[in-house]
């Protein structure tokens, strides 16, 4: 099959982490407009490091996404659910060797459904969550009162700066309008005692 170049075709022809995770804390879908092809993660995630211990695929789609899913889960185990989210094409791509520049939808589907599950995991964990600190970002596991502390201690005014502090926000990015709520009320407060 020399369509594909050895280490797509390698995925392909022998895919590794195909199925589905039954009970996953995390599940993320994504299709495309352009093939058809539609692409489905499921993941579990470990609740005391917060890490991916196990990630499985499904997918109806051409040999590029199969191997790009493939070698996606592959990559994604052991990493926190923002590292997941925030996989960026380049660097699958630089796994894989070599995807024609058409066929780059093909891994773009992987990190939309990644980011999905991102947020899939934020939805469920934050029903499920009973700590005492209210739980902002999930991705990386980052409290309210961590925000706050950071925030008060480094002066912090922006989303951007609070993120590359601490990481929240570098995910899936669905807290990013709560800690900006954090900041506005952490300056509305300090700017009327002042
Ligand atoms: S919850 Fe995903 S980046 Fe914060």
């Amino acid at each position: 099959m020399p369509f594909y170049p050895e280490h797509v075709r390698e995925h392909f022809l022998n895919p590794r982490n195909v199925g589905e995770i039954s009970g996953a804390e995390a599940v993320g879908n994504a299709g495309s407009f352009v093939c058809g092809a539609l692409l489905r993660f499921t993941l579990q995630v470990d609740s005391a490091t917060q890490r991916i211990a196990d990630a499985k695929f499904k997918a109806t789609g051409c040999g590029y996404l199969i191997a790009s899913a493939s070698l996606t889960t592959e990559l994604i185990r052991g990493m926190k659910m923002g590292e997941a989210a925030a996989l960026n094409e380049d660097e699958i791509m630089r796994e894989l060797g070599c995807v024609p520049p058409y066929k780059s939808h093909c891994v773009a589907l992987c990190r939309e459904a990644l980011h999905a599950a991102a947020v899939n995991y934020r939805q469920t964990t934050l029903e499920e969550w009973t700590g005492e600190e209210a739980l902002i970002c999930t991705c990386f596991g980052v409290s309210e009162s961590r925000i706050e502390t950071i925030i008060q201690s480094n002066s912090l005014r922006t989303v951007e700066q609070v993120t590359r502090a601490c990481h929240a926000g570098a995910g899936c990015g669905s807290c990013q309008p709560l800690i900006q709520d954090i900041l506005d009320d952490y300056w509305r407060t300090k700017d009327a005692r002042v």
